[in-house]
């Protein structure tokens, strides 16, 4: 691996911070209890000090857009200084910041009055984008969205993330909206600083049929494949997104997107069974296999590190540099932890070698945090968290990630 290899961890700021304006704090009760999740919005100096303990490289972290903007017409400019204090911090570390604008969570009044489904969305979100942009120093790598698609399926296809939508109609042109302002904020960011390196972080797994021997399982693992992996990445070669959900007609939508990338960020985490069953949402039902024998995570995941070469692979179809911006597991064993990084780091490796070009790695996560619909039991974390005391604590794959950077990587 080459000497710029970023070597990271990865967070969001509403999973450590958690934030009293924010849609999720009214979402899910058990925020109730621990509203600031890991306190980190004060503990913040501590826990980037871990970063220089790591020795990682880079860190990729997000704003939240409600601890900013408030209420519709309130920006708290003392916010943007803290997160501006914390780019500086990474800097006199000499570990490269990695800015996420949106990572799932939205100021209250904007989702209640401006949905993304509405056009007055676009708006909304560009204001706050352009103040960033004028007022962030010092970034480089910029993330517009964290995983749009994860959004789109929790937030308007299952209903189980906000806006708490089940609509397809809706949820496509959520979709576009989402997509015509990262292509606006692509260029907001790029006019500030025309090096920027800017992308969206988009969710890709594995995905098979259930069963092999069934042509109805492989057609509808194929279609969600398609839908959940590929129809944004050709979206950005093409400017059109074709979307086909089980028993509709296809959605042919132009989206202004086409080449609004300068590298790609993979966000990898398990493999995912899909069975044709006509007695489910839109006829799929999905289910972890644990086929490698690697067992699966805490969540029930499958461990599945070949799935991270294959995403690597059609991802490299856009012709940009690729950088894993999230991967990690949920276990409280430590060696399994450990594994887990190893194997898919060595999947990266494999894939640099095949000549794919892969120009970093984010752990997900630094220390655990509120994992959404898994509250605080999933445990991300290279540091645990003790969520009565706070007290963060290395687990011994904390210090592996540390002697694998300096093993495979001189910087
Ligand atoms: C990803 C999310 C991230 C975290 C991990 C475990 O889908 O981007 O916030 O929850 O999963």
């Amino acid at each position: 691996m080459n000497k710029n290899f970023l070597w990271g961890v990865a967070t969001s700021a509403f999973q450590l911070e958690g934030s009293p304006h924010a849609d999720w704090s009214s979402w899910d009760s058990i925020l109730s209890q621990n509203p600031e999740v890991t306190n980190h919005y004060t503990l913040y100096k501590e826990d980037l000090s871990l970063l220089k303990e790591l020795g990682v490289n880079a860190y990729r972290f997000s704003l939240e857009w409600s601890r900013i903007q408030p209420k519709e017409n309130i920006w708290d400019t003392s916010v943007v200084d803290h997160y501006q204090e914390i780019i500086e911090i990474l800097k006199s570390y000499h570990v490269e910041p990695m800015l996420t604008l949106h990572h799932f969570t939205h100021p209250l009044w904007f989702i209640t009055k401006y949905p993304w489904h509405e056009d007055s969305a676009v708006e909304k979100f560009l204001e706050y984008v352009e103040r960033i942009v004028s007022s962030i120093k010092g970034v480089s790598y910029w993330i517009t969205f964290n995983e749009p698609y994860v959004l789109l399926l929790g937030g308007y296809l299952e209903g189980c993330m906000p806006p708490g939508i089940k609509d397809p109609g809706l949820a496509l042109k959520a979709l576009k909206n989402m997509l015509v302002c990262h292509a606006k904020a692509y260029d907001i960011i790029h006019k500030a600083d025309p090096a920027a390196m800017v992308s969206v972080s988009h969710n890709m797994a594995a995905l098979a049929p259930w069963s092999r021997w069934n042509p109805l399982d492989r057609a509808l693992a194929k279609m969600a494949k398609y839908f959940y992996n590929h129809s944004l990445t050709d979206a950005f070669l093409t400017g059109y997104l074709k979307i086909k959900f089980p028993f509709r007609k296809e959605s042919l939508i132009e989206v202004p997107i086409k080449g609004k990338l300068d590298f790609f960020g993979v966000n990898y985490y398990t493999r995912v069974h899909v069975r044709f069953n006509p007695f489910r949402k839109m006829a799929v039902e999905l289910r972890h296999l644990d086929i490698d024998g690697y067992g699966l995570t805490d969540l029930g995941w499958e461990i599945h590190p070949y799935g991270l070469e294959k995403v690597l692979r059609y991802a490299s179809h856009l012709g940009v540099p690729l950088i894993i911006t999230e991967n990690g597991i949920a276990t409280r064993n430590a060696q399994k932890k450990i594994d887990f990084m190893r194997r898919h780091i060595d999947a990266v490796e494999r894939s640099i070698k095949k000549g794919i070009d892969v120009r970093g790695y984010f752990y997900w996560s630094l220390i655990d945090n509120y994992e959404w619909l898994q509250g605080l039991d999933a445990r991300f974390g290279l540091y645990k968290v003790d969520f009565k005391t706070l007290k963060r604590k290395p687990t011994t794959a904390a210090a592996y990630y540390s002697y694998l950077i300096r093993s495979r990587a001189e910087f």
